[in-house]
């Protein structure tokens, strides 16, 4: 009933009358007038007025089962929602999930993680409350060693959702980073269980940073958030069912073909290391290059100084802009 009542009065320009909620729900006034109450008690700004009924001002910036129920989208992604409070990682809960035979299409979010991972083994901040924290759980029939370009094309979903909801240009920094003026919004950590020739599922793991006004002073220089850059609030739910909204429409794109043939022109159109030099670090010798692109599997396109091309790989190497993080 909760589900059905936030959907309402979000379907509702003006007032919802009690009346017309009571026979809808074929329930009490006395019980709608709770589930205000509850609402209420979960942030949702409703105004009751005699006579007229309920009219909502604002919605919660919640990650509520109910919350997300309320957009009903009809999508495969994001169909299922998996909601926790404090969680260690939402890539582990995926994966236990995933483990478990969650369908594809699974998400999991949390307020806060705890022991929130990044890639390369590094600890991603995640405090509560301000933040889009989440996985999904994907089923692709692929050969395993495609699986890194549902990186990619999970990075273009993003910046595409974070444009929407905030109007503010993004960019991505090749292979996964999401950047806003030239700082690192979002990172996307992939993680998957396959056999050599089969792949049981893939999590991809995804961090905004959405309402956060500050960092702690290592990442302090390299990472901002959507409310430093924009000056608004935004709220979660509706960023990360975006988010989902866009990467169902690429990840068909990306099945199509298996590679990234028809998502390559808009990644390229974002990705900021474009004709640009590059630093390449490489584990088998560091070296700078410029950046021509991406192939058609996602792999960095790299001319280096003396006129050879490079093809890099993510995973192996990590690139950097020669004057700062991009
Ligand atoms: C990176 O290092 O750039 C990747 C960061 C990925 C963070 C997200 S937050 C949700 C999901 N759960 C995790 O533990 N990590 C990813």
């Amino acid at each position: 009933m909760k589900t059905e009542i936030i959907r309402m009065l979000k379907e509702t320009d003006g007032y919802l009358s009690g009346q017309e909620l009571c026979s809808r729900l074929h329930v009490s006034r006395t019980a709608v007038w709770k589930v205000m109450e509850q609402l209420r008690g979960e942030g949702y700004e409703i105004e009751a007025v005699r006579h007229k009924g309920y009219r909502l001002v604002q919605a919660a910036d919640v990650l509520t089962a109910a919350e997300f129920a309320s957009f009903m989208s009809g999508r495969q992604l994001g169909n299922q929602v998996d909601c926790n409070e404090e969680i260690d990682s939402t890539n582990n809960r995926a994966k236990y999930l995933a483990e478990h035979g969650a369908p594809e299409g699974t998400l999991v979010t949390a307020e806060v993680q705890t022991a929130g991972k990044g890639r390369r083994g590094r600890t991603w901040v995640s405090p509560p409350g301000t933040g889009a924290w989440f996985s999904l759980i994907l089923r692709p029939e692929i050969l395993p060693a495609y699986a890194s370009m549902l990186t990619l094309t999970a990075a273009l979903a993003v910046a595409e959702a974070i444009e929407d909801a905030s109007g503010l240009s993004a960019g991505i920094k090749w292979p996964n980073d999401v950047v806003v003026s030239g700082k690192k919004v979002c990172g996307i950590l992939t993680e998957m269980s396959a056999e050599p020739d089969q792949i049981h599922y893939v999590v991809i793991g995804i961090g905004i940073n959405v309402n956060m006004t500050e960092f702690p002073e290592e990442i302090e220089k390299t990472a901002t958030s959507l409310y430093i850059e924009s000056g608004r609030r935004i709220r979660r739910s509706e960023l990360i069912m975006s988010v989902m909204k866009h990467m169902e429409r690429w990840y068909r794109v990306f099945l199509n073909t298996s590679d990234l043939t028809g998502l390559k022109e808009d990644y390229m159109a974002r990705l900021v290391n474009l004709n640009r030099q590059v630093t390449v670090l490489d584990p088998r010798g560091e070296y700078r290059g410029m950046c021509l692109g991406i192939d058609d599997n996602g792999l960095l396109l790299v001319k280096r100084e003396d006129e050879t091309m490079e093809k890099v790989m993510s995973g192996e190497v990590s690139v950097r802009g020669v004057y700062g993080y991009t």
